[in-house]
């Protein structure tokens, strides 16, 4: 984990938000959609759908203790715990998500729709999971439900106080540099079909631009459970560009295939 900083930076460029849009809908993610139709865990949309800060500490190989006072972004968060729960253990954590700027009561609904549609997706297609981190299905739901719950909580005070911020890959609002570690979980490579290699390689120049320290993104595979297709090219990319790039087994496998996380960091030159 990289050390703490001495002084906290300017977070980022973006002016502040500090009202609601009335908008439900995001431009840049549908909605309302069906479930996938092929035979791989796929949806056909991005799903406001999120994990819990046990669920992260694990996927991402997170130290809380060395995290403590570090400057931590948490992009496509969703309706994630990490940020709120984050905080509380003394970690400077934002959040940014295309989503955020919606009203309370909007996220709510997108919530409620989207865990609608992402756990009948799981129940049709029980055999993309193992059973070890939760029992059952119906136990994962009841705890990223809770997750989304505890997001739900912290959302208003946390976007009135910057914590939550409005924005998309593959450009962020924050200055280069800005945050000790950049995580990103759940969009990258698991969409690989909503989002081509072009994007994917944008993004993570774009995470590594933000990042004074450690990017990480989980999990490595796609909708399939196999490892991304594009990944040899991809780290072959960001290493012309000075990106130097490992892949981790993590302590954590719920859908098949998804015991990896991507670490990247700037080499030093
Ligand atoms: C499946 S959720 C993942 C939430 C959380 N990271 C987790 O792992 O539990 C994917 C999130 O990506 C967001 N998203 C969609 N397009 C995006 C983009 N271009 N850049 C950043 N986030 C995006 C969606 O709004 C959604 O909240």
């Amino acid at each position: 984990m990289p050390e703490k900083p001495g002084a906290y930076p300017p977070l980022h460029h973006a002016p502040v938000m500090n009202s609601f849009s009335n908008s439900l809908v995001s431009s840049s993610v549908p909605l309302v959609a069906g479930t996938g139709g092929s035979s791989s865990f796929e949806l056909s949309s991005v799903a406001f759908f999120g994990r819990s800060l046990a669920e992260y500490a694990r996927f991402f190989s997170l130290d809380f203790e060395a995290l403590r006072g570090c400057a931590v972004l948490d992009v496509a968060a969703g309706p994630s715990a990490f940020t709120a729960g984050a905080a509380r253990l003394g970690v400077r954590a934002t959040a940014v998500d295309p989503l955020y700027g919606c009203s309370p009561d909007a996220l709510a609904t997108h919530v409620r729709l989207d865990y609608a549609r992402v756990v009948a997706r799981m129940r049709e297609r029980p055999e993309s999971f193992r059973f070890k981190s939760f029992e059952s299905i119906d136990e994962a739901e009841r705890d990223r439900r809770a997750a989304a719950e505890v997001f739900l909580a912290d959302y208003e005070a946390g976007f009135l106080d910057n914590r939550y911020v409005g924005g998309a890959l593959p450009r962020l609002p924050f200055a280069d540099a800005a945050f000790d570690v950049v995580l990103c979980a759940h969009l990258l490579f698991i969409y690989e079909r909503l989002f081509d290699y072009g994007f994917h390689l944008a993004a993570c120049r774009e995470l590594v631009r933000v990042s004074r320290g450690e990017v990480r993104i989980h999990p490595v595979c796609g909708p399939d459970g196999r490892p991304y297709a594009g990944l040899a090219r991809l780290r072959a990319d960001l290493a012309a560009d000075g990106i130097g790039s490992d892949v981790i087994r993590v302590d954590y496998e719920f859908f098949r295939g998804s015991d990896t996380t991507l670490v990247l960091r700037r080499e030093m030159t």
